[in-house]
């Protein structure tokens, strides 16, 4: 995992009263931030999990740039933008001018002369955000829709959302994140999120080979034996193998990792009775996570998902109020 731009980030993503203005990482990020977070997606769900509407960006133009594929994330941030009335473009990165040599500041500058008064930005390389961030006009806000191997904040925020409502609260949980933490960016955030929250304890587990090193020294208990790891657990992450950043073969076969980390019915009732099964998806079903489970009781997953539009919704808007209370 890359951590160089963690600590700027940090400092850039706030405005001069210590408030939002873009959201690149939950690194850094204060308890009674990422708090008002979900308070604020909170308000935007009703009742029975469907979200409010509400005009907050009416008149501001949303541009969503997708440089890596996505479901979730960039539907979610749509919906999101729409519920608050702004204007959505979804730009498509495969037939704008970067496939012509325009580089991605020239592109930007483009965008912006277009009225964008929000940027959501998905990249492959760890630190794009951050560099976009740097690279905007004062009032232009970004938020990190995961770059590379870096962070995915958003899916974080509605990570502890759907914990929050489903486990009561996130303080004194017991987490287990398993799988590939060495390529992901959903790892990095929760963990961050989680200690600032209050989690009583993170397990990690996952094979030596997709552990990366120096992740003991952030607090977390590190387990390579799921029999271990998940013993007694309030919550159970799974994480997709990321085939697409392996450099080389770090795995034996999909069928031995299931074997061995597949979260399965048998390895469920080793967590608390009523652990919460979370995946932030794309899933692979008999990989990660046996069908039976994912689609069992226990899972949340698809109120994951739900939840996503709410929190993308407290974050637009954080994000433009961050940006105009800096301008005044
Ligand atoms: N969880 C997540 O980021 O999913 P997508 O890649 O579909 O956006």
């Amino acid at each position: 995992m890359h951590i160089s731009h963690t600590h700027q980030a940090s400092r850039l993503q706030l405005n001069a009263q210590g408030h939002l203005r873009h959201f690149l990482t939950t690194e850094g990020l204060s308890r009674e931030l990422l708090t008002e977070i979900l308070d604020r997606a909170e308000s935007f769900l009703i009742r029975d999990g469907r979200v409010r509407h509400e005009p907050v960006l009416a008149g501001c133009t949303v541009m969503n740039l997708f440089f890596e594929a996505s479901t979730r994330t960039r539907t979610t941030f749509e919906v999101a933008a729409k519920r608050l009335s702004a204007d959505v473009l979804n730009i498509d990165i495969s037939t704008s001018s970067t496939s012509k040599g325009e580089t991605l500041r020239d592109m930007l500058w483009n965008l912006q002369a277009m009225t964008a008064d929000i940027f959501v930005v998905r990249h492959n390389r760890s630190g794009a955000a951050h560099f976009i961030a740097e690279q905007v006009t004062p009032g232009v806000a970004v938020i990190n829709a995961g770059d590379g191997q870096h962070a995915h904040p958003t899916q974080a925020m509605l990570d502890m959302l759907t914990m929050r409502r489903h486990a009561g609260s996130i303080h004194n949980l017991k987490v287990a994140i398993v799988g590939d933490i060495k390529h992901s960016r959903v790892a990095r955030a929760e963990i961050h999120a989680l200690q600032t929250l209050g989690a009583r304890a993170i397990h990690l587990i996952a094979p030596r080979t997709l552990m990366p090193v120096g992740l003991d020294q952030m607090g977390v208990q590190i387990f390579d034996r799921m029999e271990d790891g998940l013993r007694d657990v309030d919550v159970i992450v799974c994480l997709r193998i990321q085939n697409e950043r392996m450099e080389s073969a770090l795995l034996p076969s999909a069928e031995e990792f299931f074997s061995l980390y597949g979260l399965t019915p048998e390895r469920l009732r080793l967590a608390r009775p009523g652990a919460l099964v979370m995946h932030p998806g794309p899933i692979n079903r008999g990989v990660e996570i046996a069908s039976s489970v994912a689609d069992g009781s226990q899972s949340v997953i698809l109120q994951q998902v739900n939840y996503g539009i709410a929190v993308r919704m407290a974050v637009l808007s954080m994000a433009i109020q961050g940006q105009r209370e800096q301008k005044q």
